[in-house]
């Protein structure tokens, strides 16, 4: 019987060829962190809602959906033909369009705090604009986040994300307090001692999309103590917007912020991000009828694919139809019978371990036995969660692609509305399949 590793190269040998070409364009021989594979990649070709294939013709059922922007699944037709007809009739208008118009106000009719919108490129960007509007607005340097939760690759945000990244100024570094997340005194301490802090940040159902999770009741904590002492909060909702619930995981937990950050499923499967939130700090990046206002604390924000005509034919066909059918439910559903079904798995090859994640998400914690609260919030502290050897993922996602199925780092499942109960069962026979294999290896 063969290895997981001897099966990958069974079943590969096009994408094995294909990544020797890469590694020769390449650095490392991929385009994103996140899509290196060991020993290499799966080369893809196409996707058709909840499927995908690579190029010796295996089929996916894909849960990297996009890297979580796909809620509607792969090519909706309803998307396709928006972005089909928008490509016809100019993909740069330069100007001011009414497809812009009709996506901002499908933000803003769902995430409840955006009073008003502004349009970036990417999640990185709209972060990093957030972080400007709020040291413009409060006239502080500083900003708060939490230990592994990422926002995008820009230096001001990075710190504290695993592994470490060099190439930051020190400078930069030190603009930015790392707190431990769920832990209410941590924040308040760096406030007490420093009052140059301008925002708080944070994804608002834990680090890297809800795999290490935040309790609902540390958003609300957070609220209290950022509208006292003035600091601006942010949610990072590029992955939660529109997915946790159709106006994300301030509308799920009744959690105000002062600005969101939004990208993924905002833009429809196509490039695009946001910053959304009060209009008085918004409107920092609107010109006044006053000369030395506009000189002085007025925010600059120019960017040429921002709000860009296909992105928002995209984007504002795909909002609509988050608004108008119900997506977020039947992601949801299938969402839930995946992590039922995942730990029924763990449990007949008798495996310790926790499927988990709310709503949408689901993220599999082998070897590591747990529980989910009241909330539906997994308990494991966060250094048992990291204490999983990152072997036992590399395999996961090896042994999980082998058996038919994609997911992020072979521990992350994103649903979309296109995952049925057949694909959702297919997938739990294919995690039998490959933790029965890692357990052959030893490794759970
Ligand atoms: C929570 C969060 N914020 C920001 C980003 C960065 O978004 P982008 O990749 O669009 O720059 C990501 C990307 O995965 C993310 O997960």
């Amino acid at each position: 019987m063969s290895t997981i590793q001897e099966r990958y190269h069974q079943l590969h040998p096009t994408s094995a060829r294909k990544f020797e070409e890469a590694r020769r364009l390449f650095p490392g021989g991929v385009t994103h962190d996140t899509r290196r594979v060991t020993p290499f990649p799966v080369f893809m070709t196409h996707g058709a809602g909840p499927l995908k294939w690579d190029v010796d013709g295996n089929e996916y059922v894909d849960y990297v959906v996009g890297h979580g922007a796909l809620l509607l699944g792969h090519s909706h037709p309803k998307v396709t033909a928006a972005v089909a007809h928008q490509a016809g009739r100019g993909t740069h208008l330069g100007g001011s369009t009414e497809l812009e118009t009709a996506w901002a106000s499908g933000v803003q009719r769902m995430v409840p705090s955006a009073e008003k919108v502004r349009f970036t490129s990417s999640g990185t960007e709209a972060t990093l604009m957030a972080l400007r509007l709020a040291r413009a607005y409060t006239g502080r340097n500083k900003v708060i986040k939490f230990e592994d939760h990422f926002h995008g690759w820009h230096d001001y945000l990075i710190k504290g994300v695993q592994p470490n990244t060099s190439g930051v100024p020190d400078a930069v570094v030190d603009t930015v307090y790392v707190a431990e997340p769920n832990n209410i005194a941590s924040v308040e301490r760096i406030l007490a001692q420093d009052p140059d802090v301008a925002a708080v940040i944070l994804e608002p159902t834990g680090a890297h999309m809800g795999l290490y999770p935040v309790f609902p009741r540390f958003l609300r904590e957070l609220r209290e103590v950022t509208s006292r002492q003035g600091v601006v909060l942010i949610f990072d909702e590029v992955v939660t917007g529109f997915r946790t619930s159709n106006g994300g995981a301030q509308a799920l937990y009744g959690v105000k912020p002062d600005l969101t950050t939004m990208a993924k499923v905002l833009g429809g499967g196509l490039p695009g991000g946001a910053v959304a939130g009060k209009a008085e700090i918004l409107d920092m990046i609107g010109h006044r009828d006053d000369p030395e206002w506009n000189a002085r604390h007025r925010v600059n924000h120019p960017g040429t694919f921002n709000a860009n005509p296909l992105s928002a034919a995209a984007g504002s066909t795909a909002l609509g139809i988050v608004e108008q059918e119900p997506v977020n439910a039947r992601a949801e559903a299938a969402a839930r019978r995946l992590r039922q079904g995942l730990n029924e798995v763990m449990r007949s090859l008798e495996v310790p371990g926790l499927a988990y994640g709310v709503t949408t998400c689901v993220f599999i914690a082998p070897g590591v036995p747990g529980e989910v609260d009241a909330d539906g919030v997994c308990t494991i502290p966060h250094d048992k969660l990291r204490s999983v050897p990152p072997a036992v993922f590399a395999a996961s996602k090896r042994a999980l692609l082998n058996a038919g199925v994609d997911c992020m780092g072979g521990r992350t499942f994103l649903l979309s509305c296109t995952h049925g109960e057949q694909e959702v069962d297919r997938t739990v026979a294919g995690f039998e399949q490959a933790l029965a294999a890692m357990q052959q290896e030893g490794l759970v």
